[in-house]
């Protein structure tokens, strides 16, 4: 058999991004690659990249640029992009960097196997197709090894909304959900891995409408049936669109046991004129009743949400509207990002803010989300939170791990292993994380 050859991957962008990345990993693993961390002693360098914000594809070209000298002391160094941004600029990529062997967009990469034999011939390899088998299906077979107490499982991909900045549409593709019975096995095989906790992955999660058992299935009938995994403790997905939050997943927030307490909700803007040039379906007053109903199912629920300044033609008077929905909303997490034209969408074309004058928003606009944040995670002083741990600390004999609410928890005890899920009391809150004491002595 041959020695194990190395396989370096850097992942940008989003949890699908994180997930995938860990399927190709395993796909190479077939081909006798083994991952490291470093880029310097790999056999093959794999960039798998986002495209969601901001000059992505040229930092990509700079990111690539980087790798030259590794490749001529290398020469048989192969060297790929994956990703959205593989999937936006296809053979432009290796026009542009002839050091690339391989381009693979986000559904084809269980043909990466074929694909880096063909790179060790010389050639190079491109597959941006959006192929009729399912990479999943092709890709069943995952590992057993013991992993940690967290994982993601994407179970749908691609969305039909088209909102007017958004390249997801192009670059994931249409609207996709996977059967139920392939997701119910998966999540049975990352528990016997030792996982704890699931993050449902999708563009559009909340849309999910997989086959199940007699014709497709909903987002929470698929949490109820994930419900009944044992040894499974906790469930999560991300990320939603306000028009697909059905009622049964509402009612699901308040009765199903594993379901957690924290829903990432995008509402983009508060403003109904930008919110209707983006294409987004839905105004702030039916986003506000909204998070009314789903906090009247489960009244702790941390709200989290995604937001972009500067849209073309955003005034300062629809900035305010933003500012007001978030003084009513009152996010635990929120991310908020000044607007940046991706060629080839609608807004691209429209008439855009001053910078200026969107740098001054987005600054007012974070100082807001901060000031709520950090009043969430202070209130949780005092309280009980169950606590999942994930790792070590940076202090002697302290364990790190995430509340319901996903706030990062620091604890200080003897006999906390990776993977316990403990009661613990919240003593103090810090910038980014809280402290607490354990309560529990076993789960
Ligand atoms: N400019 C700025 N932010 C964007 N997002 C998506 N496209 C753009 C863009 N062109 C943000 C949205 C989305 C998050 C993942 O990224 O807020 O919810
Ligand atoms: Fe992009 Fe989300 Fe809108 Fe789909 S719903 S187009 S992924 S912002």
């Amino acid at each position: 058999m041959s020695e194990s050859k190395k396989l370096f991957i850097k992942t940008y962008g989003c949890q699908m991004n994180v997930y995938d990345s860990e399927r190709m990993a395993e796909a190479l693993g077939g081909q006798g690659y083994v991952e490291t961390q470093s880029a310097d002693d790999a056999d093959m360098i794999l960039l798998n990249t986002c495209h969601i914000r901001e000059k992505a594809a040229e930092k990509v070209y700079s990111e690539l640029g980087r790798f030259k000298g590794l490749k001529a002391e290398k020469p048989d160094l192969k060297i790929g992009v994956a990703g959205c941004v593989a999937q936006a600029e296809g053979e432009e990529i290796m026009r542009r960097q002839p050091l690339v062997d391989l381009v693979v967009g986000p559904q084809s990469y269980h043909r990466l196997p074929e694909m880096e034999a063909k790179t060790r011939t010389g050639a190079k390899a491109l597959d941006t197709d959006f192929p009729e088998e399912d990479k999943f299906e092709k890709l069943k077979n995952r590992p057993k090894a013991k992993r940690g107490p967290t994982a993601f499982l994407t179970v749908q991909e691609g969305c039909d909304k088209f909102c007017a900045f958004c390249v997801v549409p192009y670059t994931r593709g249409a609207e996709v959900s996977r059967p139920a019975d392939r997701i119910i096995r998966e999540a049975q095989d990352l528990v016997d891995r030792g996982v704890r906790e699931i993050t449902l992955l999708g563009q559009n999660v909340n849309a999910y409408h997989g086959a199940g058992p007699n014709g497709d299935i909903t987002l929470a009938s698929l949490i109820w049936e994930l419900n009944k995994v044992d040894g499974l403790e906790r469930i999560r997905f991300t990320t939603s669109h306000p028009n697909d939050m059905a009622d049964d997943l509402i009612e699901a927030h308040g009765t199903c046991d594993k379901l957690m307490p924290y829903l990432h909700l995008p509402v983009q803007s508060g403003s109904d004129r930008i919110l209707k040039r983006m294409n987004r379906s839905h105004t702030a007053e039916s986003y506000l009743r909204l998070i009314e109903r789903i906090r009247a199912a489960r009244p702790d629920i941390v709200m989290s949400g995604d937001f972009i300044v500067g849209f073309p033609e955003e005034t300062e008077e629809d900035f305010q509207a933003t500012m007001d929905l978030v003084e009513q909303v009152k996010y635990g997490y929120a991310y908020s990002f000044k607007y940046s034209t991706r060629p080839g969408t609608p807004a691209a074309e429209r008439a855009q803010v001053d910078p200026d004058a969107a740098d001054d928003r987005l600054q007012r606009l974070q100082a807001l989300i901060t000031r709520h944040q950090r009043e969430i995670q202070d209130s949780m002083v005092g309280r009980t939170v169950r606590v999942l741990f994930e790792k070590t600390g940076r202090l002697e004999g302290q364990m790190v791990g995430k509340s319901e609410y996903l706030h990062s928890v620091h604890v200080k005890a003897r006999g906390i292993e990776v993977g316990d899920l403990r009661e613990v009391r919240i003593t103090d809150s810090g910038a980014n994380s809280l402290a607490g004491e354990l309560l529990s002595f076993g789960d």
